[in-house]
């Protein structure tokens, strides 16, 4: 018997093997992806240049580390023995190079492909060369697979991403696994051991609650992510998608609102903007760090609906040493005054501190009513601490 399985795992090291690199993504992912701002347009300047602007906004202090190619960065066809290569006029220096650039830098090196036969752009996709992607990948020294489901023909979505993720374990470099099929096949269900995070919807698009075909506002991604909680933990979360905070259409307080509820999701934090022309009001959005510590909190519970009424919502999330943090939503449009008896919030035990993490002010305790204005489709988000 024991032969046997000797032999079998000579034969098949990536089937018995079976498994993703534990402990990768304890807490949510964060970094800056290039697909919202810039779409198929990426070289490796521009990648230079976020990196400095990364590193000069603070952005890369307050956690943001993974940096990610997306969709485009591929030449259009495999090499003659079947290897994926980076396109050579945008980036001329080679894939390895920029791999070793950004860990110099202090970042994490993310790459995207497909599980189908092409790209959703157009260029060379993943299928029947797991194996061999895996291992270029981890020659490059990438770190983070972001994976498509684009052109995937007949696949079984279950069964393609275990291929990638086999054949990213096979390859032996500790790569964190995003599973990018936009909620189609239900990963939540299946993808615990096969990727680190999961998308559950389709694309985000740079508007509040607007509807496309494929991509959607937010608001309208918020909305879908209610009863998705209870499958989301440390090393496998939940991705409502990436951030569009900055983004030309959202106003200041969607930004907001958006990356604060992104918090109380614990989702992975993809910044999308143009680091390099960012306000400085979007600035101190992206880099706050008692906000972001709301999405990093190590008991990685994702946060819940506690309440809805047209115009408006209760986000709640528990974090460790038994705080919570209680996000109000005015998803309306009209400023309305959000009147609270903490009581109601029947999971609170005792008396707490109340801190405004937007207004960086502490408002007492949570034995006195709260009432705050809140302006449309802003937020105010809160942190309790249990006094005792
Ligand atoms: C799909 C994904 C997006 C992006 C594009 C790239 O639409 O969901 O996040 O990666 O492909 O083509």
């Amino acid at each position: 018997m024991k032969r046997l399985i000797f032999v079998l795992f000579l034969c098949f090291p990536g089937s018995l093997l079976a498994q993703k690199f534990e402990g990768l993504a304890l807490t949510p992912p964060m970094g800056w992806n290039s697909w919202n701002t810039f779409g198929t347009n990426i070289d490796e300047k521009l990648i230079k240049e976020m990196v400095e602007a990364l590193i000069s906004s603070g952005m890369q202090e307050a956690g943001f580390k993974y940096i990610v190619l997306d969709d485009a960065w591929l030449a259009m066809q495999r090499d003659a023995e079947g290897n994926l290569v980076g396109d050579p006029k945008k980036f001329p220096s080679g894939m390895k190079a920029l791999g070793d650039y950004l860990h110099e830098k202090g970042f994490k090196f993310g790459i995207y492909n497909c599980a189908g036969t092409k790209t959703c752009a157009g260029y060379p996709g993943g299928r029947g060369h797991e194996f061999q992607d895996g291992r270029t990948y981890a020659s490059w020294g990438v770190d983070y697979l972001k994976y498509d489901w684009c052109n995937h023909g007949t696949a079984n979505a279950e069964e393609t991403f275990k291929t990638m993720r086999d054949g990213l374990h096979a390859a032996g470099r500790p790569i964190v696994f995003s599973i990018c099929e936009w909620g189609n096949n239900k990963p939540w269900l299946w993808a615990k051991d096969v990727g680190h995070l999961w998308r559950t919807t389709g694309d985000i698009a740079d508007c509040y609650d607007c509807q496309h075909v494929y991509s959607m506002g937010w608001k309208i991604i918020l909305e879908s992510q209610v009863g998705l909680e209870k499958y989301a933990g440390p090393d496998h979360w939940n991705d409502p998608d990436m951030l569009e905070v900055g983004n030309p259409g959202l106003s200041l307080a969607e930004s907001r609102a958006h990356f604060s509820l992104w918090c109380v999701l614990a989702a992975p934090l993809m910044a999308g903007n143009d680091i390099r022309k960012m306000s400085n009001e979007i600035r101190d959005i992206l880099t706050d760090k008692e906000v972001i510590a709301i999405d990093q909190d190590p008991l990685g519970k994702q946060g819940y609906q506690f309440m809805t009424q047209p115009g408006k919502e209760i986000w709640v999330k528990e974090l460790s040493n038994a705080e919570w943090a209680v996000c109000f939503f005015n998803s309306g449009e009209r400023p309305f005054q959000m009147k609270v008896k903490w009581s109601n919030l029947w999971f609170l035990k005792g008396t707490y501190q109340i801190r405004d993490l937007w207004q960086k002010k502490d408002l007492g305790t949570t034995e006195k009513d709260f009432s705050g204005d809140i302006a449309p489709h802003d937020v105010l988000l809160f942190k309790l601490s249990p006094i005792k």
